[in-house]
């Protein structure tokens, strides 16, 4: 079974009106859905207090709607709700999650569903800022862009090509040689380099120390930060990385700065090296981090800095869900 949820709104209290929403809302409910009649089991319809000439349930049945199951009810009046609405929630046959259809002035209802916007995410390594993105991205059905993962590819191609990785003009002539490519294959970033899928080998400590040195130069800034704002620009997404809310999106919509002590990252470093099967001592990992924030926070060109509208996360003693929480209640405020 899945549920879909929806809304829509009449202009007055007119049993016609009711009538030409409901059926509407419902017809574009199934369409969205691809639900025949006898896919869905259960309609709940509840309708604003100021509604009072036709319940939406008998609206639906004579809209056509024989066969599931009915049911309306009114809400109590409340200060500020959106006027003559009438929301719905749909049981069907079927996985995974559905489409909501939010119509008329109810679309406001749901900023976040149709309107754009892009929420920023930086910090320095191991704050959480991929995990929290990756959920949060998936939460809201929108694209998740690491950053970090195409810094780590340009050092990847520095490593292979045995570049100085402090020489600017070698790195800059390396870039101009370079393709980068994101795609998103089953949901998931791709990163590939010069055609080829590196998506696990920019995952090693050796590629995160030399992406934190290849970072640094501003053509390998330029050429990222441009790919990074035209994927920005086409959708609604969640960026992770240093210089989100400060360089790349200075105007995002959201902007959350988090952070951790580095010894709580670096145990979590240490536990993503593992799950990846590779060696790990804390000590050591502990030391390559403070490096790595020490290098991406004093460098010249778009240091990792919190932008000052960015709200800080402290995450080192809150579990993922009380960090996406936090989150979305900063965001559910605004949007
Ligand atoms: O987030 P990460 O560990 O994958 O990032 C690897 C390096 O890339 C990081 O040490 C600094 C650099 N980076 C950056 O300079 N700007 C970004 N927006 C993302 C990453």
């Amino acid at each position: 079974m899945k549920s879909i949820r929806g809304a829509t709104t009449v202009a007055s209290d007119q049993p016609n009106e009711i009538r030409q929403a409901v059926k509407e809302l419902l017809w574009e409910i199934a369409a969205k859905n691809q639900l025949k009649q006898d896919d869905i089991a259960f309609i709940l319809f509840s309708n604003t207090a100021d509604i009072r000439s036709l319940y939406p349930a008998k609206a639906a049945r004579e809209a056509g709607f024989i066969m599931p199951a009915l049911y309306s009810s009114a809400e109590p009046e409340i200060e500020g709700a959106l006027p003559l609405c009438i929301r719905v929630l749909l049981l069907a046959d079927g996985e995974g999650k559905g489409v909501p259809v939010y119509l008329r002035e109810a679309s406001r209802l749901r900023k976040d569903k149709f309107a754009r916007f892009n929420v920023a995410l930086d910090g320095p390594a191991g704050s959480g800022k991929s995990t929290i993105a990756k959920l949060l991205a998936a939460q809201y059905d929108i694209l998740y862009l690491d950053t970090g993962a195409m810094y780590r590819a340009c050092a990847l191609k520095a490593l292979r090509c045995e570049v100085s990785l402090d020489d600017a003009r070698a790195v800059e002539t390396l870039m101009e040689h370079t393709c980068l490519d994101i795609r998103y294959e089953g949901g998931k970033q791709a990163t590939y380099l010069d055609g080829e899928d590196v998506s696990s080998q920019i995952r090693t400590p050796e590629v995160a120390g030399a992406a934190s040195a290849v970072a640094a130069h501003a053509c390998v800034r330029k050429k990222m930060v441009e790919m990074q704002r035209s994927i920005a620009a086409k959708q609604s997404c969640v960026l992770d990385g240093r210089d989100i809310g400060t360089e790349v999106l200075p105007h995002a919509d959201f902007k959350f700065f988090l952070t951790a002590s580095s010894a709580v990252r670096a145990k979590r470093r240490c536990e993503d090296l593992k799950a990846m099967g590779l060696a790990a001592d804390f000590e050591e990992v502990k030391k390559q981090i403070e490096e790595r924030d020490y290098r991406d926070a004093h460098r010249d060109i778009s240091p990792l800095r919190q932008a000052e509208d960015a709200c800080l996360i402290d995450t080192s003693d809150l579990s993922v869900d009380e960090v996406l929480l936090r989150i979305h209640a900063k965001i559910q405020e605004k949007i």
